[in-house]
């Protein structure tokens, strides 16, 4: 689980957002997080204590004269072993006090009062005047220099009935940008590039060639390079996916627009994975009109050219990224992918029997390397995905080494041969 082991105190401020918290608390103890709330008198106006409690299994405070902390002592103790203070809402008078450290209730105290090692995340959520205000502005400045990251706002239609910035981010973003902002970065600073999902080869302005690949597998491992700190650029098919968070997305639909759209940002990128399913071959007489049933006349007659190969093309380059290949076998997985990954001469391919995973949520991957090939244990794509992330950035680091020269998990690895 993504938060796992986490203590968080959730800190809720006066504003109508508070009701969104509510599906954070959630989201977050699902996460594995432990959440402690803490709300202001005015976050009580928005919801109950009550309803907080009932979410995140644990007593709620709001006073700072609470007796029911020993020695009177929550604004220091309720910190003591958290990782973090998230604010969210975060009220404009709110975000007034944490730039001026005021300590006027147990909330704003505790902010005051945390030890270093807890960090501190602000959502702010207001009335689009409110946010650009210069007041507000300069407050928003100066607690990010002092180290509090500011988790949106994001702008949109408002609760007030106008439209601007100031809307909280949703749930699912804020449990987003704090997975990311946990997780270990062996990729920081690094530029990747990813393409995923299928392609769109059409027939006619209606009909097309198209394969089963959902995208899932290449979203997941874009997503987990962000969350290791790297810079990434996907190249993606037709999906029914959101982009993930942080990550820049290219919509593509042939063969030929991602290899033109991988060869126009490929300059300065580090590592290449190439997880898209790509048709091999387009219709070289595709019909520029919709093609009509004509009775007695014969079926159609399709004829291909050979699209270009993306991933050879890519590691032929002169300052070739480090490539890592895909490949979706649907039998002979082992002889297949090693032989692959010497056709494209690349220095890692990952292969998984297809295509029983397109669609699904969890794969089983092998990964074929100049030494051998060594598999990782079935699991959720996410899981799977940062795995390799870790591996590959194991990889740049040690300049390539062998699989053989892994330095195995303290779990286990699966099956190792050379
Ligand atoms: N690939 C690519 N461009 C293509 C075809 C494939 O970049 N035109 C990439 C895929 O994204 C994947 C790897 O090459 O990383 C292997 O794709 P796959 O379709 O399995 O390989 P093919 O070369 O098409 O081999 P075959 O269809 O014969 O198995």
């Amino acid at each position: 689980m993504d938060l796992a082991g986490k203590k968080i105190v959730l800190g809720l401020t006066g504003g109508v957002a508070c009701y969104k918290v509510a599906e954070l608390t959630r989201l977050m103890t699902g996460a594995g997080a432990t959440v402690q709330v803490v709300m202001t008198e005015a976050a009580t106006q928005f919801i109950t204590p009550v309803t907080m409690q009932a979410l995140s299994g644990r007593t709620v405070y709001v006073n700072q004269w609470d007796s029911r902390v020993a020695n009177n002592m929550a604004h220091i103790d309720l910190t003591r072993d958290a990782d973090a203070i998230v604010i969210a809402p975060c009220s404009t008078d709110f975000l007034s006090k944490l730039a001026h450290g005021a300590c006027d209730d147990l909330l704003s105290t505790l902010c005051v009062a945390r030890p270093s090692h807890v960090r501190l995340f602000a959502a702010p959520a207001m009335n689009v005047e409110m946010w650009q205000n210069p007041a507000t502005q300069r407050n928003a400045r100066q607690v990010e220099q002092d180290g509090i990251a500011l988790l949106g706002p994001a702008a949109g239609a408002q609760a007030c009935g106008e439209t601007g910035m100031g809307r909280m981010l949703e749930p699912a973003e804020l449990l987003e940008e704090l997975v990311c902002a946990f997780a270990d970065k062996p990729l920081a600073g690094k530029k990747i590039l990813i393409t995923a999902g299928p392609t769109f080869e059409p027939i006619d302005p209606v009909r097309g060639i198209t394969n089963l690949s959902s995208g899932k597998m290449g979203y997941a491992i874009a997503r987990a390079a962000r969350h290791a700190g790297a810079t990434v650029t996907l190249v993606s098919g037709p999906v029914a996916l959101p982009a993930p968070a942080g990550v820049h997305r290219i919509n593509v639909q042939t063969a030929q627009q991602m290899h033109d759209a991988v060869m126009s940002v490929v300059k300065g990128q580090e590592v290449f994975i190439a997880v898209a399913a790509v048709a091999d071959w387009r219709v070289a007489n595709a019909s520029t009109q919709k093609l009509k049933k004509q009775h007695g006349r014969s079926v159609p007659q399709l004829e291909f050219e050979q699209n270009p190969d993306i991933l050879a093309t890519v590691a032929a380059l002169p300052e070739a990224p480090y490539c890592v290949g895909f490949a979706a076998e649907s039998e002979n997985l082992i002889m297949h992918g090693q032989a692959k990954r010497e056709r494209k001469a690349v220095p890692l391919l990952v292969g998984n029997l297809g295509p029983q995973t397109f669609g699904q949520d969890t794969n089983e991957l092998v990964l074929f390397d100049a030494s051998g090939h060594v598999t990782l244990p079935a699991g959720d794509k996410q899981a799977l995905a940062q795995e390799l992330i870790v591996e590959i950035g194991r990889r740049l680091a040690a300049a390539a080494p062998a699989v053989a020269s892994i330095p195995k998990p303290a779990k286990e690895h699966g099956k190792r041969t050379a």
